[in-house]
């Protein structure tokens, strides 16, 4: 009896030993991370996640034959989960920068975005990022938002303005009252003022009127060295780029975000 069970401890060890390399990744399943207060790329409707991202990664899962996994999280912990191999792909309007493909691979391109700013209806003086001087304002903690008025702040050019991190551009607009502004993507930023009368977004400019940053676009994160899904990635959205799908997505998203306010 001492002999069985010892023998049955040695082999339950030896299950959970290779457990611990093995089982974190089922090879079935495709693990999405993103952050779904982002739309029309990713959003809560009828109480599920939906979005052209959404749509892009449903079409790679198809492509590789997985189930697909979708997680909500906060967006700043997605390029980490995906650089540690926790997700599989960070599909959440990623902005490609160099800084992040240090981390993660990305696929190729498939929307581009500049920064805009909502402010209140009612507010008539803000123009530009010269009006931002010395004011507060919202972000997305850990988006470009966030890293483009944080070096505003660190250079001097915003005076003593401060930043208020949100966990989504929406939470962010939606304080709008403790804040001056918000500044978020085109897309996310025209959406969440479509449906109200109290807020409106445009483009933030210099004093001049040119762009306050450089033009952006979004791409999909990949677990460095993950040649194949990569490669599965990008056939996917070369496809569906030149086919015009992307846009198809974009508008028929749009439409179902401002349907439930998102
Ligand atoms: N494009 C911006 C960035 O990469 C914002 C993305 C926010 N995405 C989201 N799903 N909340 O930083």
């Amino acid at each position: 009896m001492k002999k069985f069970l010892s023998i049955m401890l040695a082999a339950l060890m030896l299950v959970s030993a290779f457990c611990f390399v093995g089982c974190g990744k089922d090879d079935s399943k495709l693990t999405v991370y993103t952050e779904a207060g982002f739309a029309p790329y990713e959003f809560i409707y009828n109480g599920e996640v939906v979005g052209v991202d959404i749509e892009i990664v449903k079409a790679v899962a198809a492509e590789l034959g997985k189930e697909l996994i979708v997680k909500d999280v906060a967006f700043d912990t997605i390029c980490t989960a995906v650089s540690s191999g926790k997700a599989d792909i960070g599909a959440a309007g990623i902005t490609i920068r160099a800084d992040r493909a240090e981390q993660v691979d990305f696929s190729i391109p498939y929307s581009s975005t500049e920064q805009y700013v909502i402010v209140k209806t009612s507010d008539t003086t803000t123009k530009s990022l010269d009006d931002l001087k010395d004011k507060k304002i919202g972000i997305q903690q850990g988006t470009t938002s966030d890293m483009l008025i944080d070096g505003l702040i660190k250079d001097g050019t915003l005076g003593s303005a401060t930043i208020t991190p949100y966990t989504s551009p929406a939470v962010a607009a939606a304080s709008i009252d403790k804040l001056d502004a918000v500044v978020t993507d085109k897309l996310t930023a025209q959406l969440i003022v479509a449906n109200s009368d109290t807020l409106k977004a445009f483009p933030l400019v210099k004093a001049d009127g040119t762009p306050a940053a450089e033009v952006e676009e979004y791409g999909i994160a990949v677990t460095k060295g993950n040649k194949e899904l990569l490669d599965a990635v990008n056939k996917v959205l070369e496809k569906l780029i030149a086919d015009g799908t992307v846009d198809k997505w974009v508008e028929e998203y749009s439409a179902k975000a401002q349907e439930v306010g998102a």
